[in-house]
């Protein structure tokens, strides 16, 4: 009997020591970490907030990004900054839930500077996930948050928005039209002549394309998001995005950051990710996703962003953008498309007293995280399969199950023979 439950005790000894998860750095957690180079004080007042008993990562990232809201995070986020082409700024933001996968976004939202409060107020008082322009004015004004009287034509925080309209506002995003004035209205360029009875079209078209001339460091539009990942010590992860899109952008665009998976994703059992800069082209491929599923199949934070930003440059060489990533242990890393050259971001974790910055150059690694030379399964019966990834390190072995109940076993078998 004494010998039985000593060898239960063995038993239990052996599982404990074969399936101790292996923690990376047990003072990681909590971590928050924001995009570009105001991040320092979103970044504390979001670890503050965690810091608060009885507040979540969500009120965390919402704190976060509040704190550029209200400051206009030195740069132009925000309410009254980077007017679209009528001179109003309009505002998107998104924070989601990666204990229960809620989301709340808004689009386009206007006269309302605490876009990411009405985001939230979308997450809790409605069983939706995006509600965009008048409608979302309206759904603010119900949950009381302040409505402005008129709209915020930029005279007093965006000087250049005048500039930009006596230079027959060009350049702009818009492409394949002819402009009825020097400002528009626009029409189809392939359309007839008399099209709505219009015969003479201003001569200046919209060759300049602004997207390409404006989507670098040290332009006007340098920059205009804040992401904020928050992950607390019981891995509750959050992530909130906010921001008022681009600067003259064709009235009514919204970018990607309220889409979730584009401007921001969550998933307790992995981490999160978030993503800046040319959100119309970033949209099309859903990087935060994209990382945040890398990392599930257990690759680094840093290599996930990475491979998210490969992915697009294969289509859009030219595009600018970049990622902030961590996983639910509290690594981190980031990564940029190399027009950016550097991108900051910063980052507070458990060892930390303050919000660090940290500079990263940008490259990206030409090959995907995963070769996809050699088939991984499907493959058709007689088929030879020549692995390739004999250099994938013993870890894979390790760690298999059947390894490790072999030793399991073995050492079970030595303890019985003693
Ligand atoms: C908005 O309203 C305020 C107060 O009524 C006024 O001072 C301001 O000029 C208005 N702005 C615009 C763009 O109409
Ligand atoms: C803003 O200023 C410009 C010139 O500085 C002026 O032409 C325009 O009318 C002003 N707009 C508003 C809404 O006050
Ligand atoms: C945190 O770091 C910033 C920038 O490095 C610095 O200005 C600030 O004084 C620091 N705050 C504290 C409390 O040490
Ligand atoms: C980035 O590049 C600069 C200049 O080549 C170099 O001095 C710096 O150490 C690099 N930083 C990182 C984080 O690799």
């Amino acid at each position: 009997m004494f010998n039985a439950m000593l060898q239960m005790d063995l038993v239990y000894v052996l599982l404990a020591f074969v399936w101790t998860p292996r923690v990376a750095n047990a003072d990681s957690l909590p971590i928050v970490i924001t995009t570009w180079y105001f991040g320092l004080n979103p970044t504390n007042t979001a670890w503050d907030e965690l810091q608060t008993p009885g507040k979540l990562p969500l009120d965390a990232v919402q704190k976060g990004c509040e704190w550029c809201e209200d400051n206009f995070c030195s740069s132009g986020v925000g309410y009254g900054y980077k007017p679209d082409e009528s001179g109003e700024s309009t505002l998107d933001a998104l924070v989601m839930d990666g204990k229960t996968h809620d989301v709340g976004a808004v689009g386009g939202l206007r006269r309302v500077q605490n876009a990411i409060g009405v985001a939230r107020a979308v997450m809790k008082h409605t069983s939706h996930t995006l509600i965009v322009g008048d409608a979302a004015t309206e759904f603010a004004k119900s949950m009381g948050f302040e409505v402005m009287p008129n709209a915020s034509l930029s005279n007093t925080s965006d000087n250049t928005y005048w500039t930009w309209r006596q230079n027959d506002c060009q350049p702009n995003f818009r492409k394949n039209v002819k402009p009825a004035g020097k400002c528009g209205p626009y029409y189809p360029a392939d359309q007839p002549s008399d099209f709505n009875r219009r015969t003479s079209f201003n001569k200046r078209d919209t060759r300049e394309d602004a997207s390409k001339i404006w989507d670098v460091p040290g332009s006007p539009s340098d920059h205009d998001t804040i992401c904020v990942i928050a992950i607390g010590a019981n891995k509750d992860a959050a992530v909130g995005v906010t921001t008022n899109g681009l600067r003259f952008k064709v009235p009514g665009r919204v970018g990607d950051s309220p889409i979730p998976g584009a401007g921001g994703y969550v998933d307790n059992e992995v981490g999160g990710a978030a993503a800046t800069g040319n959100g119309d082209i970033m949209m099309r491929f859903l990087p935060s996703y994209h990382a945040v599923e890398l990392m599930r199949h257990g690759v680094s934070p840093e290599r996930a962003g990475q491979d998210a930003i490969r992915r697009i440059l294969k289509h859009y060489p030219d595009f600018n953008g970049a990622m902030i990533v961590v996983n639910n242990k509290g690594e981190y890393g980031a990564a940029c498309s190399p027009g950016y050259k550097t991108f900051p971001y910063f980052v507070r974790t458990g060892d930390m007293t303050n919000a660090t910055r940290v500079d990263i150059n940008c490259t990206i690694p030409d090959e995907p995280v995963f070769p996809t030379t050699t088939p991984v399964s499907n493959t058709p019966a007689g088929t030879t399969v020549t692995s390739s990834a004999t250099s994938t390190s013993y870890r894979h072995v390790l760690c298999s199950k059947t390894f490790q109940w072999a030793i399991l076993v073995i050492l079970g078998g030595v303890y019985c023979f003693k």
